[in-house]
């Protein structure tokens, strides 16, 4: 299968340089943060944890970001890394595809790849595939074009938008996808995997599979780098058998309560805006979007989840829903805004008039009536609440303190309590209900609230705990020697290009006193790293701070002390001050406290294997011969002791 072997390649370092060069941190980042101009570099909340003040920063002229909260830090590859969760070569295809680098391989050197990886590259490779078929189809076909194309003509979309959205047509055909897909090499088992395919007998596979869709529209579902994980299909004939809609099952790249229909093409929109709309249906953000409001998202008919709060909450903290007309859906699309408050976010409500939805509404009118109507009948999410109930409920006392308290609820819901209190103020004006007693059954359901959330941050926090237990207190040997090869690496960066003596750098008395050949890093990773970065300075006679920073094993570390050194930190001269000072007057001692360490630990391990082939020698000369080795070593030792000033201290 081709979509594998492609894969399991190695991507060529020349391309890995072109995809650096052209990657740009600033906008990589700005995907999933809002950045603000802060001090020499740029600044705002860090998407790795929970946080109100910004402590994350981007420094573009290094090309890296660190988060003084949390700690995590690297450049434009380890933030890709992170945020999507993906490995090293996903993330270079990732910022590849997005800065239209062809990839090229490197077949002699072969990586292997999880399976996990295999196949979530052979799902994307599938659905892009399938996405570009249904749209050929809609396009080109006959059936495609008399029945698809004049489906989306009828509804009023235009060809650029179908263009833009990528829309397609399922052929009215049990084989007409499966059938080209399959002679184009696709694999059964991946095609079935993505929801494309259906096995006639599940147990036997080889009694043959049918198309999914089959005479649908077709409304490809993108992730937030564009690329598609999933498909709506749509029927066009009602149909008592069918559901309406087809979309993509859950697989190891589709996860429907993290995906929002439409923000690939709208996220730009939203930030600049700084404000989403938030639609149910495709044809709602489709219809929008054409008409000019392109800040739009849906759901996808279903109650929000934790994760699209988060996704929204990284372009924006002003959201409007936009509902239906008819009460049933009003009551169920009000079932997910308290995450959207807890989320922290401003929501606002337009309703429009009965029988028309936002996508109905907006042919209707078009798109700049359309923007007027949002604006002349926004409402807070809060207020519009309060109204609904009582209109529907009534102003009996009974059931006004029912209103009251689901009123509540959603106050109690917000994190911030200045907007809390406003918003109790002005409930009891609506409700005409004494603020006192609505503030207090606030503070119960906000009491509630906390207890459940304490309860939970303890779980995670034992789980922490359990995961990365205390220092143990005689750690193994290579352990300690892989902390001084990282603690040299460290002294490299930070003070590789200062002079050591009259004729030599720092980096070069490292390189010349640790010679790779006879010492072998315990840790390959760093022992690669320290390689690299010696071949690096024999060509260029020093190391740059971009070859740190760049360097895949090195990246992170690098970013982590160059971002003190540029004060990225706005507390760094508070925390940092002492460590700092002390630290450059000292650099030459802790080059040599460095090399030393190692090589006494390294020494030491030679010294106890010596020591047991000494043991286990039957010949007399070998055994005088390795007393003389054993002797030597020991002087190294004591030479190399005196020098650190720890006599005696380490242990045979
Ligand atoms: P709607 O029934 O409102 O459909 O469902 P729609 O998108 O507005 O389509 P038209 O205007 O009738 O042509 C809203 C959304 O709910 C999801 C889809 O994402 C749809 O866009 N849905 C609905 C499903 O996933 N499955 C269904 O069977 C129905
Ligand atoms: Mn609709």
């Amino acid at each position: 299968m081709f979509a594998f072997i492609y894969f399991a390649t190695v991507i060529r370092q020349q391309t890995i340089d072109q995809i650096f060069s052209a990657a740009n941190i600033e906008e990589v980042v700005g995907d999933y943060v809002k950045l603000k101009r802060s001090g020499s570099g740029l600044g705002g909340l860090c998407p790795f944890h929970n946080e109100k003040t910004p402590s994350f920063k981007v420094s573009p002229h290094l090309g890296i970001y660190k988060c003084f909260g949390c700690g995590k830090g690297g450049n434009v590859v380890d933030f890709v890394m992170d945020v999507e969760k993906m490995t090293y070569p996903e993330a270079l295809r990732h910022l590849a595809n997005r800065y239209h680098i062809e990839i090229e391989e490197d077949n002699s050197n072969q990586e292997e790849l999880s399976e996990q990886v295999k196949l979530r590259d052979s799902l994307f490779v599938a659905m892009e595939y399938a996405g570009t078929y249904f749209h050929d189809v809609l396009l080109n076909h006959e059936e495609g074009r008399s029945i698809g194309h004049s489906y989306f003509v009828h509804r009023g979309i235009n060809p650029s938008t179908m263009e833009e959205f990528r829309l397609g047509y399922a052929l009215n055909s049990w084989d007409a996808f499966s059938g080209t897909a399959v002679k184009m090499g696709y694999d059964v088992n991946i095609l079935a995997r993505a929801g494309l395919i259906k096995f006639r007998n599940e147990e036997n596979h080889n009694d043959g599979h049918y198309d999914v869709y089959r005479e649908r529209v077709i409304f490809p579902i993108r992730n937030l780098s564009g690329k598609i994980i999933g498909l709506g299909g749509r029927h066009l004939k009602k149909d008592a058998k069918s559901p309406k809609y087809i979309n993509s099952p859950e697989n190891e790249i589709y996860h429907k309560s993290a995906v929002l229909y439409g923000l690939y093409e709208s996220r730009k929109e939203i930030r600049t805006r700084d404000k989403a709309l938030l639609v149910e249906g495709y044809l709602d953000v489709i219809m929008l979007y054409q008409s000019g409001l392109k800040n739009v998202v849906a759901t996808s008919g279903t109650a929000l989840t934790t994760d699209q709060v988060k996704l929204v909450k990284r372009f924006t903290d002003n959201v409007t829903l936009l509902y239906d007309g008819d009460k049933a859906g009003i009551r169920a699309a009000m079932r997910g805004v308290d995450l959207l408050l807890e989320g922290g976010l401003n929501v606002r409500v337009v309703v429009f008039p009965d029988g028309e939805d936002p996508d109905s509404w907006c042919r209707k009118v078009g798109g700049e009536e359309m923007e007027k109507f949002i604006s002349a009948n926004e409402k807070d999410f809060v207020l519009f609440k309060t109204e609904m109930l009582l209109a529907e409920r009534g102003e009996d006392p009974v059931a006004k303190s029912e209103t009251a308290r689901d009123v509540v609820a959603s106050i109690a819901k917000i994190t911030d309590p200045i907007k809390r209190s406003a918003y109790i103020r002005e409930t009891s004006n609506l409700l005409q209900f004494d603020e006192e007693l609505l503030l207090a059954e606030a503070k119960r359901q906000r009491n509630e609230i906390q207890k459940q959330r304490g309860r939970r941050e303890r779980e995670e926090s034992e789980q922490i705990s359990f995961i990365q237990p205390g220092l143990p207190i005689e750690p193994p040997r290579e352990e300690d020697l892989q902390f001084r090869e990282r603690a040299l690496i460290n002294t490299l960066i930070r003070f590789g290009d200062q002079p050591y003596s009259e004729d030599v750098d720092v980096a070069g008395y490292i390189f010349s006193e640790l010679d790779h050949d006879e010492y072998v890093f315990e840790n390959a990773d760093l022992g690669e790293a320290f390689l690299d970065a010696k071949k690096f300075y024999g060509v260029h006679g020093n190391l740059t701070e971009e070859f740190y920073t760049r360097h895949k094993i090195l990246g992170k570390m690098a970013a982590n002390i160059l971002s003190l050194k540029y004060e990225l930190s706005p507390n760094w001269g508070a925390v940092h001050e002492i460590f700092v000072k002390t630290d450059n007057d000292n650099y030459q001692n802790e080059v040599i406290a460095n090399l030393n360490y190692l090589k006494l630990y390294k020494i030491d391990s030679v010294l106890k294997r010596t020591m047991k082939d000494m043991e286990a020698a039957t010949e007399d000369d070998e055994v005088v011969a390795l007393q003389m080795r054993i002797f030597k070593i020991r002087e190294i030792k004591r030479t190399i002791t005196d020098i650190l000033g720890i006599e005696g201290a380490m242990p045979e």
